[in-house]
């Protein structure tokens, strides 16, 4: 069909007399509430049409699917609660609200950080401290007792993990969050549930409406074709992406799990998926959730014959969630987890898809450039990479709950004449403290022997040399790894976009190795780097001697600066070429500011001529940040953050 535009008006004509008659006492109740509802619908049913028809017009039951889908729609809208309702207007009236340098991001498991939803309330005030204005709470839904990856196996998303608090102490905590200028970020773990959830627990009992909720095979057939084109994306856990079952199907079933074998892939071929899936989205942007990080994007839709990764299927389907939000939760935005290929990330990047997106490969330049103490891959990535859309964002990190892949693109690496496999294997024993003249104490993650390939876990503090340092070396090795993790947290709270902190690193946790006592968690290396907030530690943070002090208060100086300077809000960037290897150097200019920003990834010191800092008159701006207490003469000391300013 070419002609979305006459059709769907068509089929909302048609629609919108019977959803009338199903949903009349609801409209009589709130007739303002309807029209308003109406009016969005109007204007973005086009898109939603258009969108489930490319997925879904194949089924024989597509219109009774798609009267479903709006029925959903309206009764979550009738649902909204008039705060955020309010909220809705508002952000429409300024769409763009998270590119304000005021925005800063943080991340955090509930247990491990405050014990439950009551305890990380209890937190608001250090949350303010730190000046925190978007708060991703890690997994907190109902999940699997012992191993349930963190969480991310979810076995209901109406339903908080008891041990957490309940769904009404989240609604709560959301109205507080909201109140203190914080952003409440949950995720919509949407590519799989447990093998505990109800749809799965349909499935295991034969009913044919949830068996074709996954993807269940009666033998090796079909999975044997797939497999031929699949990565392995756990291979510690189990070779290829289906586990097998022996209590299904009588003689047993192989159900596709990309990830662990309790968490099983949706089927997304089947609108009843679809629709169930807008549902929980838009019950939990009912308890006030602003925005949804998607996990595993890249995953939901599957292809015989293809990878199963990043396929246009992929993108139809968060583009019809988009749309749906757009409709019933205008104020909800999104945030894309995609740990691909950098020309893959950006592809789920845009005002229609997911407004926010992880910047995995910023992340992963960062820590190669304080391996390789050189600039050239991380300054070419953001002159070349960084821009996105202008009604997007980054957000920006180093470290956060899982491991570091170095997902840059081996085309980009070539360009240097760096062999992209070759730097990955060097990354990885330099990040595990293999590599002569290491500095980091990481593990590794998911080592695969069949293709050499590895990824690292361990926290920011361990992998930028602090571990080491207070183990094995001194004073002048701490103040250098103090000042690697300051400067990659300068880059990402100044690059633009939204920073984002692992909660613990601002305080310098390191690596907890106790994970290795605990059976749920032994075989996965990530736990190092999840450890149990320690109050104590961060009761020393405002002691200028302390390690933790001096890392938090670097920190929060960083982020003061970035909050008081608006060149430091929106998203444009461009690099500086300082005519030295080891010296990252760009400028940022929004509202009619700007900075201008050296940062030195080598512990020696660095000079960039003096003919680079005339040509971005350098001399005019003042000087805010850096390690120089008097006049900068173009040489940077070691590990050097420096910012100038208008
Ligand atoms: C995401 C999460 C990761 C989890 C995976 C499977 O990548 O970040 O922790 O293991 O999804 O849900
Ligand atoms: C894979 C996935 C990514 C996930 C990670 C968890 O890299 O691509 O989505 O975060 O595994 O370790």
């Amino acid at each position: 069909m070419n002609n979305f535009d006459i059709e769907s008006k068509l089929t909302l004509r048609r629609l919108l007399p019977r959803l009338e008659r199903t949903m009349a006492d609801q409209i009589s109740k709130d007739t303002k509430g309807w029209d308003d509802f109406k009016n969005r619908l109007h204007q973005h049913f086009e898109s939603l049409f258009r969108l489930y028809f490319t997925i879904y017009s194949d089924r024989y039951d597509f219109f009774f699917h798609l009267e479903d889908l709006l029925q959903g729609l309206a009764l979550a809208w009738f649902q909204r609660p008039a705060d955020l309702r309010e909220l809705d207007a508002s952000r429409e009236m300024n769409p763009l609200w998270f590119q304000s340098n005021q925005m800063l991001g943080g991340v955090c498991y509930v247990d491990l950080f405050a014990g439950d939803l009551d305890g990380v309330r209890s937190k608001i005030p250090y949350f303010k401290e730190l000046g925190i204005t978007y708060l991703h709470l890690m997994p907190l839904f109902k999940a699997p007792e012992g191993e349930n990856d963190g969480g991310y196996a979810v076995s209901s998303y109406r339903e908080v993990h008891p041990p957490l608090g309940t769904m009404d102490d989240l609604e709560s905590l959301s109205r507080e969050f909201r109140n203190a200028g914080i952003s409440l970020v949950v995720d919509l773990v949407f590519n799989h549930t447990s093998d505990e959830h109800l749809w799965a627990k349909g499935a295991k009992t034969g009913d044919d409406d949830f068996n074709d909720f996954y993807r269940i095979f009666p033998n090796r057939e079909m999975p044997d074709l797939y497999e031929r084109d699949l990565r392995e994306i756990f291979p510690d856990e189990h070779t290829g992406a289906f586990t097998f079952f022996p209590n299904l199907f009588k003689e047993g079933g192989w159900v596709w799990t990309t990830f662990h074998s309790y968490q099983w892939d949706l089927n997304y071929s089947n609108p009843a998926v679809f629709n169930r899936m807008a549902g929980e989205m838009l019950f939990l942007a009912n308890q006030g959730v602003e925005v949804i990080r998607l996990d595993a994007v890249a995953f939901i839709w599957k292809q015989l014959g293809t990878n199963c990764e990043n396929l246009p299927g992929a993108h139809l389907l968060i583009q019809a969630f988009n749309a749906v939000s757009r409709i019933a939760s205008p104020a909800l935005l999104f945030k894309s987890e995609a740990i691909v290929h950098p020309d893959d990330v950006v592809k789920y990047i845009s005002p229609d898809e997911c407004q926010l997106s992880y910047n995995p490969l910023l992340m992963a330049l960062l820590w190669n450039s304080l391996a390789t103490r050189k600039v050239d891959l991380l300054s070419q990535a953001l002159s070349t990479r960084f821009n996105i859309h202008p009604e997007t964002a980054w957000v920006n990190y180093v470290r956060v709950h899982d491991d570091i892949g170095w997902t840059f693109s081996d085309e980009d690496a070539a360009s240097f004449g760096i062999n992209g496999n070759d730097h990955r294997r060097f990354l990885n024993e330099f990040y595990r403290g293999r590599f002569e003249g290491s500095f980091a104490r990481g593990l590794p993650f998911q080592e695969n022997p069949k293709t050499g390939d590895c990824r690292i876990s361990g926290t920011c503090a361990s992998l930028a040399g602090l571990e080491k340092a207070i183990n094995e070396e001194g004073p002048a090795e701490i103040e250098l790894a103090i000042r690697r993790i300051l400067l990659i947290h300068g880059v990402i709270l100044t690059a633009g976009g939204i920073p984002l902190i692992y909660l613990g690193d601002e305080i310098a946790t390191l690596n907890d190795y106790s994970y290795l006592d605990d059976p749920s968690h032994a075989r996965d290396s990530r736990w190092v780097h999840r450890p149990k907030a320690d109050w104590e530690k961060y009761a020393r943070r405002n002691a200028p001697l302390t390690v933790e002090g001096r890392v938090y208060q670097g920190l929060r100086k960083l982020i003061t600066l970035r909050k008081q300077n608006d060149a430091f809000a929106g998203y444009s960037l461009q690099t500086i070429s300082t005519g030295n290897e080891h010296v990252l150097g760009f400028t940022r200019i929004s509202a009619n500011k700007r900075a201008v920003i050296f940062a030195n990834f080598s512990e020696e010191p660095q000079t960039i001529p003096a003919w680079i800092l005339e040509q971005n008159s350098v001399s005019q701006l003042n000087y805010l940040h850096g390690f120089s207490a008097t006049e900068f003469s173009g040489t940077l000391a070691p590990m050097d953050f420096l910012v100038f300013s208008d």
